[in-house]
């Protein structure tokens, strides 16, 4: 990398260095029952916001069609149903992974509990959102912000859990879906529940579309890998900073 440096004594003589490169080395970031769940999260979640948003607002062309031509709506609900178990048990395995993964991934990484977390926080808003300071020591694994996000995040995932097998309860007779039928009268009726669960669609298609650019931007302006590290695992991170 080449640099052009004005030397307070030697003003006069403006010359060209050739920078020491920055030492990188990789380090193994996201093991691979993060990776993989993080995966199986995103398409089970894009399903169950496409199918979702179907059962709350059916196509109208759709029930044009023939009689025999209308079991598509069956077929949207059988997806619903399939990607909300296959999420949930996915979503308890990273909850497990929280106690046993890397530093990286245990549960303390998703809360501000410490103070070097908690100015992060501060730093991320100010160099990231307001830029009104340069950037400080970039985490190597989510940044304090990120990890309070993601905190969020799965306090909707809970939120969506309970609301989705308390529909469900009232349409099935299996054991699981049936030990969540009290929350329905609790909820004020199925209208509250179905009314939480279709609002928090909005709340995930929000988070999908700024996390998606946020993956992006930090890969541009970071340079260090962060989208191939969610597919391999591995980051780049300049010599001595290890946070
Ligand atoms: C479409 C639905 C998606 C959802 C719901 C989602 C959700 C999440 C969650 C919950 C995490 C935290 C992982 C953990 O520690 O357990 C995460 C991390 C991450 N995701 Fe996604 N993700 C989605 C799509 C994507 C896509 C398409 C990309 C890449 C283009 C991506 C890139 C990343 C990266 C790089 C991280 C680690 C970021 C960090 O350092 O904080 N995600 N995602
Ligand atoms: C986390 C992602 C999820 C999203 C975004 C989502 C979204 C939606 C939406 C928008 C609806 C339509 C509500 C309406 O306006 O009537 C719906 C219906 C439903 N969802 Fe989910 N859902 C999710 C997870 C779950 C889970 C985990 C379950 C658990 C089984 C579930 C079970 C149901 C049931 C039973 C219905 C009603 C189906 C019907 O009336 O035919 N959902 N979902």
């Amino acid at each position: 990398m080449s640099v052009t440096l004005v030397e307070p004594k030697k003003a006069s003589k403006v010359r060209t260095v050739y920078a020491r490169p920055a030492e990188y080395r990789r380090v193994y970031v996201w093991e691979l029952p993060v990776r993989v769940y993080h995966w199986i999260n995103a398409v089970t979640l894009v399903l169950l916001c496409v199918t979702g948003y179907l059962i709350g607002a059916p196509i109208r062309a759709f029930y044009a069609a023939e009689a025999y031509q209308q079991y598509w709506f069956g077929w949207v609900r059988f997806i619903h149903f399939v990607a909300a178990f296959i999420y949930v048990f996915n979503f308890l395995a990273r909850l497990y992974w929280g106690f046993v993964g890397n530093k990286y991934a245990k549960w303390n990484a998703f809360f501000p509990l410490k103070k070097t977390q908690r100015q992060e926080i501060i730093d991320v808003i100010k160099a990231d959102v307001l830029e009104t300071k340069l950037h400080g020591p970039i985490s190597t694994g989510h940044n304090a912000l990120a990890g309070l996000i993601y905190f969020f995040t799965f306090l909707a995932f809970v939120a969506q859990t309970v609301t989705g097998f308390a529909l469900y309860s009232s349409m099935s007779t299996s054991r699981l879906p049936r030990l969540f039928n009290w929350i329905v009268p609790l909820m004020g009726g199925e209208f509250g529940v179905r009314f939480w669960h279709h609002t928090f669609l909005w709340f995930f298609v929000t988070f999908v579309i700024v996390h998606v650019y946020l993956a992006f931007y930090h890969d541009y302006i970071e340079g260090r890998g962060t989208i191939s590290s969610i597919v391999g695992g591995w980051k780049f991170e300049r010599e001595k900073s290890d946070k």
